[in-house]
């Protein structure tokens, strides 16, 4: 029988062995823990005051990556404890950028839907960086109001950038420029506290006509991504319709480990891919290490069963499943106007429940999914360049008009 870890002691694999049923279960504080189908039949309110994973298995996991590697992506990527017990190892801080080149495929919606279920339902810190200048997401969290304080009394990712660029130094009050959306006081999943950088549009020009050098578009990973080491996760929601003249946002994909990347099922979601895949390509030959790995396509507004859904994505599954094209999350989210309301800014919402409705399972799986992945991610070597993607699908859109022209002909022979 396995033993307790001792506060920061690393677990060695062979202590970690499988425990009795009852064994299993144990007091709240010291993480409770019971069997998922046991945890499945409680209501959602009292769930996320239990787990279904003990802290051996949690460090479990962290042991086995960092066995696997100790260190897989060089020194600027982070191992470190998640809980504040101590007895959890290895589990990765990940910055995780949101981005698709095409706008309103649904990039702010997912940040705040992945924001508030890490925050409520995992119980993760967050901080989200909103590089969009429309500040969907920050106005979605915060409210329109906080966001236009926010900007007044100089509180954004911009000021912070300016400062970092011009000092080539880590922030000293890195709070100076964060805004928190405080918990709120409701029964059940009550929302949890969230930080947030807010983004300022002027500034974010003047300032990237300053990014001249190589250097500049490195800042942010060399002095900002130390110093958020206090977040468990950090999601980056990028704004549609980017280049490589884009240099905040470029410089926020190097130092993003993951890319998330919210798709549509049409054919105009997915011909903005290749583009998207670039952008990505270019982050990692100017970071030299590999990242950002893209953790996965996040279906949006879809059902499964419709005609869109079936006519486009066997092909897609198929060549992911080869590596031919980066994962696609089994999870999907469905089309509906709960989730264009559940990021209406002028909403005070105050659960869970309250914000995602009758699709707040939708949104938890998808989160769920992202962490799972993350946790895999870290040590897998990363097969199949963000470049080569973009090439498997535009030899698939050509072989899909040449597809269109063979009908068309036969049409016109049939007539
Ligand atoms: N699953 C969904 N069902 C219905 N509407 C959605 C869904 N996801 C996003 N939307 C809506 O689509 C629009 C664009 O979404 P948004 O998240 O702002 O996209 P982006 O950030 O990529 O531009 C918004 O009006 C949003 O409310
Ligand atoms: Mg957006």
């Amino acid at each position: 029988m396995g033993r307790r870890l001792a506060s920061g002691e690393a677990p060695d694999s062979c202590m970690v062995k499988k425990r009795s049923p009852l064994r299993q279960i144990r007091s709240r504080d010291q993480n409770i823990r019971l069997p998922r189908t046991v945890r499945n039949s409680l209501p959602l309110s009292l769930r996320g005051s239990y787990s279904t994973q003990s802290r051996h298995e949690q460090a479990f996991v962290g042991c086995r990556h960092a066995a696997r590697n100790p260190n897989p992506e060089g020194s600027d990527f982070k191992w470190r404890n998640t809980r504040s017990d101590k007895t959890t190892v290895g589990t990765p801080m990940p910055v995780i950028s949101i981005y698709n080149n095409k706008g309103g495929v649904g990039k702010s919606t997912l940040t705040v839907g992945l924001a508030e279920f890490l925050a409520s339902n995992r119980k993760r810190s967050v901080l989200v960086i909103d590089l969009d200048a429309q500040s969907s997401s920050s106005g979605s969290l915060l409210g329109r109001a906080a966001v236009a304080h926010a900007i007044e009394s100089q509180r954004t990712i911009t000021r912070l950038a300016e400062s970092i660029i011009q000092s080539g130094k880590s922030p000293k009050n890195l709070s100076a420029f964060i805004t928190e959306r405080p918990a709120s006081t409701a029964r059940g999943t009550s929302l949890e506290k969230i930080a947030i950088l807010v983004p300022e549009k002027p500034g974010m020009l003047e300032l990237e006509e300053t990014m001249t050098q190589t250097k500049d578009l490195l800042a942010l990973r060399a002095y900002l991504k130390p110093a958020l080491a206090s977040y468990e996760f950090v999601l980056i929601d990028l704004p549609g319709n980017i280049d490589r003249r884009s240099k905040l946002a470029v410089s926020a994909l190097v130092m993003s480990d993951f890319v998330l990347i919210p798709v549509e099922p049409s054919q105009i979601s997915l011909n903005a891919l290749p583009d998207t895949f670039e952008l990505i390509h270019r982050a990692r030959e100017l970071g030299k290490n590999g990242r950002p790995a893209i953790i996965g396509l996040v279906l949006n507004k879809t059902d499964k069963r419709t005609e869109q859904y079936r006519s486009k994505f066997p092909p897609i599954l198929e060549a992911a499943g080869k590596g031919e094209l980066p994962p696609v999350f089994e999870n999907v989210i469905p089309d509906t106007p709960k989730l264009a309301t559940a990021t209406d800014e002028t909403h005070d919402f105050s659960t869970l429940k309250d914000r995602f409705d009758t699709y707040y399972d939708h949104v938890r799986k998808v989160t769920r999914e992202l962490e799972e992945r993350c946790e895999e991610y870290a040590f897998a070597p990363e097969d199949g360049s963000a470049a080569s993607y973009g090439g498997w699908l535009r030899r698939w859109f050509g072989a899909l008009g040449n597809r269109k022209k063979i009908q068309a002909q036969r049409m016109r022979a049939q007539v």
